[in-house]
């Protein structure tokens, strides 16, 4: 059987990575193979390539070089790492993946969604989420709750508020173009009403693929 895969996505601080850990607990208990990576990152290649990208001394890294290098660090993360799980059957959740480059640099920077689909083409390959997570929080919203610092934070998280909003805006857009990979989950609520409903969809998705 092929593999699964699920995409978690959403602004800074929605967090994502509590319910992906959540999710691999409970996919393993039930006797799934599960693999939990990230982007940028999930290979050695990749994981250069983010400090390239998060380090904030690059003020001056221009739109495009930052599109190419989420790119760059997404067909390495597809190739060595994505597809070969998948081919073995595995259930592979990713910390975010092409819907982030979309939002971040389609919308935040201004690039536009037809460029970041068009240049991310090649590093997909074939390769979709069977369904992506839209972890949906409003930049201010995770700002006030301290989950999105912006001292010490990265080079993107350190942004200004209104390149947040023009991500967020980005993952609406998506969401409401791709209603049947994307599905939304408001984060607002407490860890625990949001994995309910985030295993309300990965139950009805492994029980389609059955
Ligand atoms: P992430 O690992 O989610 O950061 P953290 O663990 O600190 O929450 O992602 C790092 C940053 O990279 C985040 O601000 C979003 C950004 N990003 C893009 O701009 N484009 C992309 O394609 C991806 C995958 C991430």
């Amino acid at each position: 059987m092929a593999g699964i895969f699920i995409t978690f996505e959403g602004p800074d601080g929605a967090g994502k990575t509590t319910q992906v850990m959540l999710l691999e607990r409970h996919l393993r208990q039930k006797g799934y193979d599960v693999l939990v990576t990230r982007e940028p990152g999930g290979t050695p290649v990749g994981e250069e390539i983010r400090k390239l990208l998060l380090n904030r001394s690059h003020q001056d890294m221009d739109a495009l070089t930052e599109m190419y290098l989420y790119a760059a660090s997404r067909a390495q993360h597809v190739r060595q790492v994505i597809k070969p799980a998948l081919d073995k059957g595995i259930v592979v959740l990713c910390d975010r993946f092409i819907d982030s480059s979309i939002a971040y640099q389609g919308f935040g920077r201004g690039l536009g969604m037809d460029v970041v689909e068009a240049v991310n083409r090649y590093a997909l390959g074939d390769i979709l989420p069977d369904l992506t997570i839209f972890l949906n929080i409003r930049p201010e919203e995770a700002l006030a709750r301290g989950r999105m610092r912006l001292k010490e934070a990265d080079r993107l998280e350190s942004e200004k508020l209104e390149f947040h909003q023009r991500v967020y805006q980005g993952f609406l857009i998506l969401q409401e173009r791709y209603t049947q990979r994307i599905k939304v989950v408001d984060a607002s609520r407490s860890v625990e009403e949001v994995f309910k409903q985030v295993l309300e969809l990965v139950e009805y998705l492994l029980s389609c693929k059955k």
